[in-house]
This record gives structure tokens, sequence and C-alpha cells, in this order.
């Protein structure tokens, strides 16, 4: 058992319409812990035919919600917001339990997501529309912005907490119902905000929560059924392209938070302390496995040697392990799947030339864990470099000239987050413009706010979550043409 202040914060239980109920499953979701494997509690499995229910829950709810007053919305999300705030050890603790980051980044993502909460609050009051000058005379044009209608959200294991407040505060703010589908690996967060949802006053059907052992029998019906108009999800490029092609028969509106590759560059003109540190931050950040971690290292090569040499000593410096133990900077990754992954990664990196600097070897304490590893003399034919690694490596690769470095930053299909060091402000503005990300970190490597719009370019999606452009995805612009006047 968890040692938590409010026990009832660990439900076992789907939310559906207001109520805690067993799914229509047999079956039972075993959710461990993946710094030792323990099992925390099991979780009842949702259907096809729970997650049809659930939808058809919201549609009904929405007929009330969408008409109460943004002022309503937004003082039912500030209390969910205190709540959140007022429990934030037993919500971290569930989260380091069933993710695995430690609990001090565990906390930052309580007070992360919560922010995400508040900000939609105040959002909820400002969802304006126009008048339109109108190009006749006797008329008036203007638009309102609507809720668009239900929504699915389906939320990854990373950031179980976050990624679930991202999505399900805007859609609330904006009058829409909403039924989140968290990953089977991490599903108790995301119940836990539910229970907390319910004791703020959200009222029922609003917002619910199906979780299954069969996640694509869910994910089928959350795209196929005609009642969800939009669906926002966060995960991996490839479930992304299946769920944008099942939600084209319905045309449903689509947000995606796809997966990135981000290139972190550092140019001869850059502060190497303050690269190292942002390095550190955006490398290490939950051991390697967000969205938004620096995937490739392109760095001068008049600065190589320093550089390599400063970054591989602060990362000497983190401790893996537990992330119970307040020591401990980098914990497990999700599964011993990932690990075998990101080890592979670097197996064939190392097969084609490339040379370990630290780590690089399976961890000794235990099938999750992975040391941070740094590789040099990477090269752009290197699956490493391709590809996301999702996972504490960081593959680094030398540059002569700007043109090249943009060349390497540009060549994939993600297009994320990138980072730029250099101390050049032409250079800043040109480098920025001419890279293809959604979002540019310059000498900066902590970009995640709830204030700015989170979201990438190419295969890394489309839509943007959080600042003044987050409510857009969940709101239709209604056009009036008055005429006769
Ligand atoms: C993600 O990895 O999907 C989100 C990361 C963030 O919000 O910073």
């Amino acid at each position: 058992m968890l040692p938590l202040n409010d026990p009832l914060l660990l439900k076992g239980q789907l939310f559906i319409n207001g109520e805690w109920v067993d799914g229509d499953s047999e079956e039972s979701i075993s959710v461990q812990n993946p710094a030792t494997g323990i099992e925390i509690c099991r979780v009842a499995s949702a259907t096809k035919k729970d997650t049809a229910f659930s939808i058809k829950c919201a549609q009904q709810a929405l007929q009330t919600w969408r008409q109460t007053t943004a002022k309503h919305r937004a003082d039912l999300l500030k209390n969910w917001y205190q709540l959140i705030v007022e429990n934030i050890d037993d919500l971290a603790c569930i989260l380091n339990a069933e993710q695995g980051k430690p609990l001090a980044e565990a906390k930052a993502e309580i007070l992360y997501g919560a922010s995400y909460i508040e900000w939609f609050a105040e959002e909820a009051k400002r969802m304006y529309g126009d008048i339109i000058p109108s190009n006749k005379a006797g008329q008036r044009l203007l638009t309102l912005k609507q809720p668009i209608g239900v929504v699915a959200a389906i939320t990854p294991w990373n950031f179980p907490n976050a990624m679930i407040t991202r999505k399900v505060a805007p859609a609330l703010a904006a009058g829409c119902s909403i039924i989140v589908k968290p990953a089977e690996a991490t599903p108790l967060s995301a119940l836990a905000l539910a229970e907390l949802a319910q004791r703020a006053g959200i009222p029922k059907g609003v917002f619910s929560v199906v979780v299954g052992v069969d996640s694509k029998e869910i994910g089928r019906e959350l795209t196929d059924n005609p009642l969800v108009k939009k669906l926002s999800f966060t995960g991996s490029t490839k479930v992304g392209k299946i769920l944008i092609k099942q939600c084209a028969d319905t045309v449903k509106k689509v947000s995606m938070e796809l997966g990135g590759n981000a290139p972190f560059i550092v140019f001869e003109d850059a502060d190497i302390d303050q690269a190292v540190q942002g390095a550190i931050a955006s490398k290490f950040r939950n051991a390697g496995q967000t969205c938004v971690c620096a995937n490739r290292f392109l760095v001068h090569t008049s600065v190589y040697q320093e550089f390599t040499t400063k970054f591989v000593e602060a990362t000497r410096q983190l401790e893996v392990g537990n992330g119970i133990d307040p020591k401990v900077s980098v914990g497990p990754l999700i599964n011993a799947a990932a690990v075998q992954d990101v080890h592979g990664k670097v197996i064939g990196a190392l097969e084609k030339g490339a040379k370990v600097l630290l780590g690089g070897s399976p961890s000794k304490l235990g099938e999750n864990f992975y040391p941070p590893t740094i590789l040099a003399d990477v090269t752009p034919d290197m699956e490493i470099f391709q590809e996301e690694i999702f996972g504490p490596v960081a593959p680094i690769i030398a540059f002569d000239t700007e043109q090249q470095a943009l060349e390497l930053a540009n060549c994939t299909e993600a297009g994320l987050a990138s980072y730029v060091y250099t101390q050049n402000y032409s250079r800043i503005w040109r480098f920025s413009e001419n890279l293809e990300n959604g979002i540019v970190g310059i000498n900066e490597g902590v970009i995640s706010t709830e204030v700015a719009p989170f979201g990438g370019t190419k295969q890394s999606g489309n839509g943007r979550e959080g600042s003044k452009y987050g409510m857009d995805d969940y709101t239709e612009i209604k056009y009036l043409c008055m005429g006769g006047i």
C-alpha cells in the first residue's frame, strides 16, 4: 500500500458518468512500480461497451455544461486546481510509484499539470468572438466561439498527470465534456485527478476516465463513435497516424502531440557552462523520456572538446536509482522493453563507429534501469541520430558551419522542440526562423510552461497546447450574418 495521507486517492475502478465502476471486462490491469517491479494495485478494465456508455453520458452532460457561464466553469476549475495543490504529496507519491520519476520531479509535474488548470480557468472567461466590419450596408457580421462537443483524450505514460490536465482543462473551460483514456501502465494519476475533479464539483459525465487491457478496442470506439467531435492525443507518431486515419471516417478535429527528435546546437560563441546546464536539464528530465528531450547534440568543432568534457563531468554527478530516494535524479525507464530499445540504438551506433564517453552498458540496478550515456563521433546515418531515443542517451556530432548545423537540425521528419546556444543575436534570429520546429529554446533547456504554446511541426503533429491558443482546439468558430439592419 502507498503511504498516502488520503488513501481514497488510490483508485482501482473506472470513473464513468460521475460513478466509480468496475468495467465490463473480466480482466483487470496490474499497475506496477517500474523501480521495483512490485504491483501497486489492480485497476478494472473497460471494454468497448463501457467506452460507448461513457461517450453517451458525456453527450448528455454536454447539453447542460455547455450552457453554464464561463465564470461558473472557471470557478469549478479553480476548485480543482486548489485540491490538486493541497494533495500534492499524495499525487506525487502515486505518480512516482506508477511512473518511476524521482519524487521531486513528480511534485514538479503535479504543479506543472495544475498550472494548466489555473491558466484555463482564467482563459475560460476570455473566449471572445469578433465583430467584423461588414462590406455591405444593412448588415452586421460577428463570430462566436462555441465548445466543439464531446472530446476524447488519449494520454501517455511519461506525464501521467500533466498530459491529462493539459487536455481536460481547456476542454472543460470551453464548455466541452471529455473522456480520458490514460496509458495502461499509468492509470492511477488519472483516476486520482478524477476523484479530485468530482470533489471540486465538476458535474457527472463531464469528465470520465476509461482504461483497459485492450487499448486498441477503447481507442477504436473513441475514434469511431460519431458523438465524439474531437480527439486529442499525445504519444508516438506511429500511433498518432493510426488514430488520424481512424478519425477520418467521422471527420473529427484532431490535435496530435507526437514524437520529437530535438537537436541541441552549441555554436562556437556559446556560453559552454550555460549549454552544459541546459543539456543536463533537457536531456535527463524524466530519464530522457519526454518528447522535447534533446535527442541529438550538434556541437561546433572548435568547442567540441570543451563541451563534451564538461557535459560528461556534469552527467557523471547524476545519481540513478529508485526515485523515492531524494538523492536520485534519474529513475528507471518505464519497462524492460524500453531499456532494450534504447540499448539497441546504442549498440547500433557503436557498430557504426560511435564511441562511448560515459555509460553505454545495461545497469546493475535492474532490467528497467539504463545509465546516463554519452556517445561521441556520431554520424547522421546512425539510427540513434535519426530516431527519437526516449532514454538517457546523448549522441554528439560535430559541425563546422552554420549551414551544416541547420541541415543536420532539420533533416528529420520530426519538428517538435529544438535548442540553440549562441551569444550572437543575428544568428539567434536567423537560425531560429530557419529551424523547422514548433518550439525553440534559445540559451535555455527548459521550455515547457502553461503560458506558451506547446506543439510541433512536420510529423510531430498539429495543434497547440497551453497558452492563449490552447482553447482553439476545443472550440468551433460560428459566423453570424445579420441582415436587414
Ligand atoms: C511530452 O513529453 O509529451 C511533454 C513534455 C512537456 O510537457 O514538457
